[in-house]
């Protein structure tokens, strides 16, 4: 087996991806070791749950630094200090400015609650129902400078249901992005998904198909996985 890409994620927050992300990574077939956590608010509940799970964490506060480049070349400091190879973004909530994306371009990732290129930015679950989608869902996609708009690795939708409000929306998507995020740095991990040229390039599938990156949602409302369906034969 190649060895595992040294991953790091950074976070500002909850960490429920980011628990995804070491959850998955805990079995050593997984092609991604999560080798730290980075934070750039110090209060970020995730920072404990990584620790209690055994990951090393940093602060690298936004304060700190008289301004974004000071900031991010900290970031980017503490990313080389743990020989990080892939970077997960996880619910990091400060655009990074130009010069960090393209030191780490083809190399970092981003789940964003949103099928992308629709609803860039906050708030997408209320902006999916005020604009009254059926259907609305995540993506994981490669970081370019411009805000949520790399080319894409995985997307899976979620239907929006009659009676919806911004909190079952959410937590439906959520449970979608905690499917997705590992099967999308699996891919990125073992070199099967690469950005090139802009886009993404997908390599070395075993079967043709979907391989459980796109999923809709199904009559119950609960996301389907494509692929399986495809293999399905009556
Ligand atoms: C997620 O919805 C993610 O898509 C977005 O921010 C939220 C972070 O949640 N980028 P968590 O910290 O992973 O729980």
């Amino acid at each position: 087996m190649n060895p595992r890409k040294r991953t790091v994620i950074l976070i500002s927050g909850r960490g429920s991806n980011m628990a995804a992300l070491i959850d998955a990574a805990d079995d050593s077939n997984f092609p991604a070791e999560i080798v730290g956590v980075i934070s750039d608010k110090a209060e970020a509940a995730g920072l404990g749950l990584a620790a209690s799970k055994g990951i090393a964490t940093r602060v690298v506060s936004r304060g700190d630094f008289p301004n974004k480049e000071a900031h991010d070349a900290a970031i980017d400091a503490t990313l080389r200090e743990f020989g990080a190879e892939i970077v997960c973004l996880a619910g990091y909530m400060r655009l990074l400015t130009n010069g960090l994306v393209e030191k780490w371009q083809g190399r970092m990732i981003n789940i964003h609650p949103a099928l992308l290129p629709l609803l860039k930015g906050l708030d997408t679950h209320q902006r999916a129902l005020d604009a009254g989608l059926r259907i609305h869902g995540c993506t994981v996609h490669f970081v370019t400078a411009a805000m949520d708009d790399g080319p894409i690795i995985a997307q899976s939708a979620v239907p929006v249901l009659i009676g919806d409000d911004e909190k079952t929306l959410s937590a439906r998507v959520l449970g979608a992005e905690h499917a997705l995020y590992p099967k999308a740095l699996r891919l990125v991990a073992e070199g099967k998904a690469r950005m090139e040229g802009g886009r993404t390039v997908f390599s070395d599938f075993e079967a043709p198909g979907h391989n459980g990156l796109v999923t809709s949602p199904g009559p119950s409302g609960d996301p389907v996985d494509l692929e399986a369906l495809a293999r399905f034969t009556p």
